[in-house]
């Protein structure tokens, strides 16, 4: 999916992340709080999603507000990463300029040492997310042209929805 965020003075940005778990708390994403979307979401916890199935015409938008999940569930996440990413996510330096590649090498090294040692240590940044909908748009792509798109709003009586035009 597609993560757009803003930063404290409204200018946005996007990336491609995966959606870890959709449940009543939200639909979920994973990140390091450090990067530039965790400073984003600190600054200013709204967010918007976008989901795009080519083969299927399919598209899907999402905004809502956002909260970070327990110190548990961080951990839970974390430690279901594989050792790979979890060595990566360790250094904590996500989207920082790297001088030389090398220097990656070399931490990521001494990072996959520290987990053999410790399986059990959590990088103290590793955050998941949910982002708590306030409205979901569906987009049916039509070969004839006659998209459908459908928009839910969360109002204080519940979800109401509404047709928009293509
Ligand atoms: C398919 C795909 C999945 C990704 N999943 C994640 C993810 O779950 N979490 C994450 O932090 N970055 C993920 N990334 C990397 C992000 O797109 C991005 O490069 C990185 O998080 C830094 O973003 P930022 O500088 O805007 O914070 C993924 C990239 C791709 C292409």
């Amino acid at each position: 999916m597609t993560l757009a965020t803003a930063d404290a003075g409204g200018d946005p940005t996007a990336r491609v992340l995966i959606l870890k778990d959709v449940s009543p708390e939200g639909w979920e994403f994973a990140s390091d709080e450090g990067s530039v979307k965790g400073r984003d979401l600190a600054a200013r916890p709204y967010a918007a999603l976008t989901f795009y199935w080519s083969p299927l015409a399919r598209q899907v938008r999402v905004r809502g507000p956002v909260v970070r999940a327990t110190p548990e569930r961080c951990a839970a996440d974390f430690l279901s990463r594989g050792a790979g990413a979890r060595a990566e996510a360790l250094l904590g330096r996500q989207s920082m300029p790297l001088a030389d590649p090398a220097e990656w090498d070399a931490q990521v090294e001494t990072s996959l040492v520290r987990i053999k040692n410790d399986p059990d240590l959590v990088a103290p940044g590793w955050t998941l997310y949910s982002l708590r909908p306030d409205s979901v748009e569906f987009r049916q792509g039509d070969k004839e042209r006659r998209h459908t798109r459908l928009a839910y709003l969360a109002t204080p009586e519940g979800w109401t929805k509404q047709l928009l035009w293509p």
